[in-house]
């Protein structure tokens, strides 16, 4: 198989964490519901290829989402994993849940706009906020880190252009409820290396430091990983991602997928950046999963690394 040519540059971490959201941002999207063993083995094959935090399932609404329905039945199925395995939670009712199932880290989401805000968790903002509050408190009292995500950091499908200071605003507020890590995410991939740079100049200079964000870049316009490239100049050193680039937003309907993990792996790989994963075994799984979704993926390092995999030795 092809290995990446390695040169580092300077200024960049030397390991970064890759947080893979693919069984939860990814298979909520799919039309294709897998059963639950399915996504069970999804997750086992992620730990086994190296991922060190797999987002899992979420417990929202099930008329919300059916895909993931069977939070409960998926968490019994997989057990204790060596790793961090957060679940995506809404509310005190999703949290008792991921509690009760044996979650050992949560995380909230809220939105930068009020129109998504309203489609995504039928709140407004200051609603979501005031929902998300007593998750926080509840989670940390019971000894399980929080993560926040943040939606439409940068641009919204019915507001347009985000202001960096109405996402910020939106960033601190989590993250002064408690959010041990705070996920910027970019939901409908329109961000291009300056904004994402001015809302992490913005947010180091508001007194959020890049060790307490991760960068959630979903990839519509093929700017993910350029956005990546400067979120590590600025000493972020946790990237989101979904194996095959599965995935999108069932409510916001102009998201893609988040980026592809494999396509992440190839750039942190030869910069020498140390991820702790085997691009290969990567590479086999999310074939796999796209056999049982029957759709090709749309990764480019995956489709340039499957012809070689198919080669005979
Ligand atoms: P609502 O309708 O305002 O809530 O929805 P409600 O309190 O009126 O409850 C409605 C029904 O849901 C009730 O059942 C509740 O019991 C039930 P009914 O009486 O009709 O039979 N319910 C629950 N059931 C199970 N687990 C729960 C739960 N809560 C209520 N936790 C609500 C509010 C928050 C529930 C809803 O809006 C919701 O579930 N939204 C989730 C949407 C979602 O999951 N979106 C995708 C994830 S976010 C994302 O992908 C973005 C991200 O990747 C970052 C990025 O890319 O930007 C994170
Ligand atoms: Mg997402």
């Amino acid at each position: 198989m092809n290995t990446t040519p390695v040169q580092p540059l300077p200024g960049l971490p030397t390991r970064v964490t890759v947080y893979e959201v693919g069984p939860r941002d990814g298979l909520q999207s799919e039309s294709t519901v897998l059963p639950v063993e399915q996504k069970a083995e999804f997750v086992r094959r992620l730990v086994a290829a190296g991922l060190t935090a797999v987002e899992l399932t979420s417990f929202v609404s099930p008329s919300w989402i059916p895909q993931l329905a069977d939070a409960e039945q998926l968490m019994a199925l997989l057990g204790p994993l060596p790793g961090r395995h957060p679940v995506l939670v809404p509310n005190q009712r999703g949290l008792e849940r991921a509690l009760a199932a044996g979650a050992r880290e949560v995380a909230v989401f809220i939105s930068a706009t009020e129109s998504f805000a309203r489609r995504n968790l039928n709140r407004t903002v200051a609603e979501s906020l005031a929902m998300v509050a007593p998750v926080v408190a509840g989670a940390t009292a019971a000894g399980v880190p929080v993560r926040g995500y943040v939606s439409m950091c940068f641009g919204d499908p019915w507001e347009g252009h985000v202001p960096t200071a109405q996402a910020a605003d939106v960033v601190l507020a989590l993250a002064e409820l408690g959010c041990a890590e705070i996920s910027l995410g970019d939901t409908i991939g329109v961000a291009t290396p300056g904004s994402v740079a001015t809302l992490l100049s913005t947010l180091d200079a508001r007194g959020l430091p890049a060790d307490r964000i991760a960068v959630h870049f979903h990839d519509t316009y093929g700017q993910a990983l350029a956005n990546t490239l400067l979120a590590l100049q600025h000493g972020v050193t946790t990237v989101d991602a979904s194996a095959g680039g599965l995935g999108g937003c069932p409510y916001a309907g102009s998201a893609t997928g988040n980026l592809a993990t494999e396509d992440l792996v190839w750039q942190l790989h030869g910069l020498g950046i140390d991820t702790g994963i085997d691009l290969e075994a990567l590479v086999r799984l999310s074939l796999w999963m796209a056999g049982l979704l029957g759709r090709p993926s749309p990764s480019r390092t995956l489709t340039a690394l499957a012809a070689r995999i198919a080669e005979p030795a």
